[in-house]
């Protein structure tokens, strides 16, 4: 597959997402920038106060990119690892955050939703020429009118929220989701979660949803980390990727088959 052509000059981008301006789609290289954010992301207090917090309980901490199974975690709280690593790391990879059950109906309830054309093509503010920035179709969770499928997610994302409120003291009050869907070929540029003018959004949680992923499909959550190197996630049904929404680049790699998720912000109150 050819990489597609990409204008460096920013699009308009008021209040969406904050797309890297002059980064090539789909890059592989960390651009020089990256030591800004490298910077900026070692100097950050909250990450300190959460080091500090947590000196005495850092031996359950997951090495970084090593996944952290919640099901079969046997420490006092389902969360401690995860929530430990996040606070150490600034991201964190779990799996089985769902059973099998509950994940496979989501992935159902997913493209059943598409095939009836419920999801929209999503848009990068006044961009109409989105599609190579991004390329995926959404749909919003409707929290008063949640299906009990989506109810089973939100409630877990909720006892989720609660441990990150316990130990790290984060003030998240809400979060909003969305199913995404995107075809082959198709991905996300890179680009930051916080929004323009909100600063809502703390904790990023991508929920994945397929069934039998191959690497060699592609469709990698590339992250990148404050070492100007990165971390490719594999869109596996059940993990559960989470990092700080305004310290993480990240993009979606483009796939050979349609690729499902749910990508869910943990809210302060602003
Ligand atoms: C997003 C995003 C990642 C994914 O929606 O902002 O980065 O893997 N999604 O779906
Ligand atoms: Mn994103």
């Amino acid at each position: 597959m050819s990489t597609p052509a990409f204008d460096a000059t920013p699009p308009t981008l008021d209040g969406f997402d904050q797309l890297v301006a002059g980064r090539s789609e789909y890059s592989i290289e960390p651009p020089a920038e990256e030591q800004i954010k490298r910077d900026a992301f070692l100097e950050h207090p909250l990450i300190e106060a959460e080091i500090e917090l947590l000196d005495d309980c850092r031996i359950g901490d997951a090495a970084p990119g090593e996944a952290i199974d919640v099901s079969t975690n046997s420490r006092s709280g389902e969360f401690d690892i995860a929530t430990s690593t996040l606070a150490v790391n600034g991201w964190c990879v779990v799996s089985n955050f769902l059973s099998q059950t509950q994940t496979q109906a989501l992935a159902t309830e997913c493209m059943a939703m598409y095939a009836a054309q419920l999801l929209t093509p999503a848009r990068v503010g006044a961009n109409r020429a989105a599609t190579l920035l991004r390329g995926d179709s959404t749909r919003w969770f409707q929290p008063d009118a949640l299906s009990p499928r989506q109810q089973a997610f939100a409630d877990r994302i909720e006892a989720l929220q609660n441990a990150l409120n316990h130990d790290l003291f984060l003030g998240l009050v809400d979060s909003e989701s969305h199913y995404a869907v995107y075809r082959p070929g198709t991905g996300y540029a890179r680009h930051l979660d916080r929004l323009r003018n909100n600063d809502s959004r703390v904790i990023s949680a991508v929920f994945y949803l397929n069934e039998a992923w191959q690497d060699a499909e592609g469709g990698a959550l590339r992250l990148y980390l404050a070492d100007q190197t990165y971390h490719d996630v594999i869109p596996r049904a059940g993990t559960l990727l989470l990092f700080l929404s305004a310290q993480f680049e990240h993009e979606v790699l483009p796939a050979t088959r349609d690729r499902m998720s749910i990508a869910c912000w943990m809210r302060q109150r602003v």
